[in-house]
């Protein structure tokens, strides 16, 4: 038997200290909203200047200072120009902003709550 997979679509939503500071909690009040998307919370995916910041699988698209609006259509699956402008990387076509991942590696957060 074939083993199918429920949610193809994973989203990984940071909520680090930076992304929370920036709105990552409203973010998450959209995704609990469902979309039928598997949601991932995650601690700093380290790119804390672009935040918030969360990565849609399976392309593997990095976005950053997401506003609910642009969260909603992530989770969507929708295309527009202004989620476009949000893209920071996609992992899959190598698509990759030096200029933003260069300012983009601050150091891990120490927060442990
Ligand atoms: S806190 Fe979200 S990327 Fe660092």
């Amino acid at each position: 038997m074939e083993a199918r997979d429920e949610h193809p679509v994973r989203v990984v939503l940071c909520l680090g200290i930076r992304c929370r500071r920036r709105g990552a909690l409203r973010l998450l009040k959209v995704a609990q909203a469902g979309q039928g998307v598997l949601l991932i919370r995650a601690r700093c995916l380290r790119l804390c200047p672009r935040a918030p910041v969360a990565v849609r699988y399976p392309i593997g698209t990095w976005y950053g200072r997401l506003t609910p609006e642009l969260f909603g259509a992530l989770l969507e699956g929708r295309s527009d120009e202004a989620l476009e402008s949000s893209v920071v990387f996609r992992m899959a076509d190598s698509v990759f902003r030096p200029q933003i991942a260069a300012k983009a590696l601050p150091e891990p957060e120490s927060d442990l709550d």
